[in-house]
């Protein structure tokens, strides 16, 4: 639904300027030959907040990124890092990486393997012609702070997927940036590592009260790590806010079907009646819903999050609100299991259901739908 999107990206560009901001994106584009990779963006990173830019492959994630830190030059638009303007081609101002203090964590990492962990850590510092003294001090601090102070005199390629990540973190953070720039640095590291890794970048950037532009197309990691969470979607900014406002309320289908799961009913609204919109459903079941101001006759998409049904292996006395599903598949997961289930409508969809109940393939079961819980859409708005 273009009008929505545009809608969204339009309070974005909206932002007030914000006295908090330490680097700030005021209607940035870089464009290529015949495209805009990154669209108009308007943009704060505040002090002390992991902000996140999510959104699919080519979205112009790491393009922001790297204007950010001076690797790309914006077309239009200006970049402003600390009140001071780093990159504005209408008056011909542009900084370079090395006059910015902004750390970078590639996502390949960027270690060169025939170097020590030290050295590797110590070149933005040779780069600034720091002391020799100074950047022992600086580098074993940096070590000590992801915890590799053992591994200084180590070589690049003796080093795990993890240990080089925190490396290359290390080597970000040795200068005391006060802005870190990280592009998706988790993303080699298997899932238990990432579990870690990306808990220690939180107490980290807590300690050190940094900034951090952090890029990922991973959503838990998104929801997760970030203070504010910007959704990307072909260069533009479709919504920014809390993790949870986002998950919870979505401004456009593309950020509602971009962030976790739902089940997704269709149904035409029969009226407003006590606060409530009725929704006769496909099969000719009820949902009420305690939002929408939707016309009866329209055509809906009534969308509830898995894990806010009940599911329960009796229909109830007053079945309001509840409708009627069969377990196709069940697998045993521990903590819970999922289960496929075919809802009477005839959409099938994946579900958590508790362990406190026994459950066995091809068994109806009732699905209990808060009214608070359903979202109404309009039936045209496909991603
Ligand atoms: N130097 C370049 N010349 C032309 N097009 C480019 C250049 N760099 C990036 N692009 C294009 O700009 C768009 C955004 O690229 P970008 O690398 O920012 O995406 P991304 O969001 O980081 O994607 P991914 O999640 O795959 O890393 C893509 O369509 C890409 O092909
Ligand atoms: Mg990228």
């Amino acid at each position: 639904m273009q009008g929505s999107a545009n809608a969204a990206a339009a309070t974005a560009q909206a932002e007030e300027p914000d006295a908090e901001a330490v680097l700030r994106f005021e209607a940035v584009s870089r464009r290529f030959t015949g495209f805009a990779a990154v669209d108009e963006i308007t943009l704060s990173l505040r002090r002390n907040e992991i902000l996140t830019l999510l959104g699919p492959s080519g979205c112009g994630k790491t393009t922001t990124l790297r204007m950010a830190i001076g690797l790309e030059r914006c077309t239009s638009g200006r970049i402003v890092h600390r009140g001071v303007v780093v990159d504005e081609p209408k008056k011909r101002i542009y900084a370079p990486p090395e006059a910015r203090d902004m750390g970078i964590v590639f996502q390949s990492y960027a270690i060169w393997p025939h170097m020590t962990v030290f050295d590797n850590v110590a070149f933005p510092l040779r780069v600034r012609k720091l002391e020799k003294s100074e950047v022992r001090a600086k580098v074993d601090a940096a070590l000590e702070m992801v915890g590799l102070g053992g591994l200084a005199e180590r070589l690049g390629t003796q080093l795990s997927g993890g240990q080089q990540q925190r490396v290359a973190i290390a080597r970000g953070l040795v200068f005391n940036p006060d802005v870190l720039l990280l592009d998706e640095p988790f993303s080699n590291l298997d899932a238990k590592l990432r579990e870690q890794v990306r808990v220690d970048l939180r107490i980290l950037q807590r300690e050190l009260q940094l900034a951090i532009l952090f890029v990922t197309h991973d959503q838990t990691e998104a929801l997760a790590l970030s203070d504010r969470l910007a959704i990307m979607r072909e260069g533009r900014i479709e919504q920014i806010g809390a993790p949870i406002d986002l998950y919870l309320r979505p401004a456009t289908p593309f950020v509602r079907d971009f962030l976790g799961h739902w089940v997704k009913l269709s149904g035409v609204v029969q009226g407003q009646a006590e606060g409530m919109t009725r929704v006769r459903l496909a099969d000719g079941e009820e949902l009420a819903a305690s939002e929408g101001a939707l016309a009866p006759g329209a055509d809906v998409v009534a969308a509830v999050r898995p894990e806010e049904i009940e599911f329960s292996a009796a229909q109830g006395a007053k079945p309001r609100n509840v409708i009627a599903g069969t377990i196709k598949t069940l697998l045993f997961l521990g903590p819970h299991y999922e289960a496929r289930i075919a809802i009477s409508n005839g959409d099938t969809v994946l579900v958590h259901l508790p362990r406190t109940e026994e459950w066995r393939e091809g068994q109806q079961l009732w699905l209990r739908i808060a009214p608070t819980s359903v979202r109404l859409w309009p039936a045209a708005s496909a991603a």
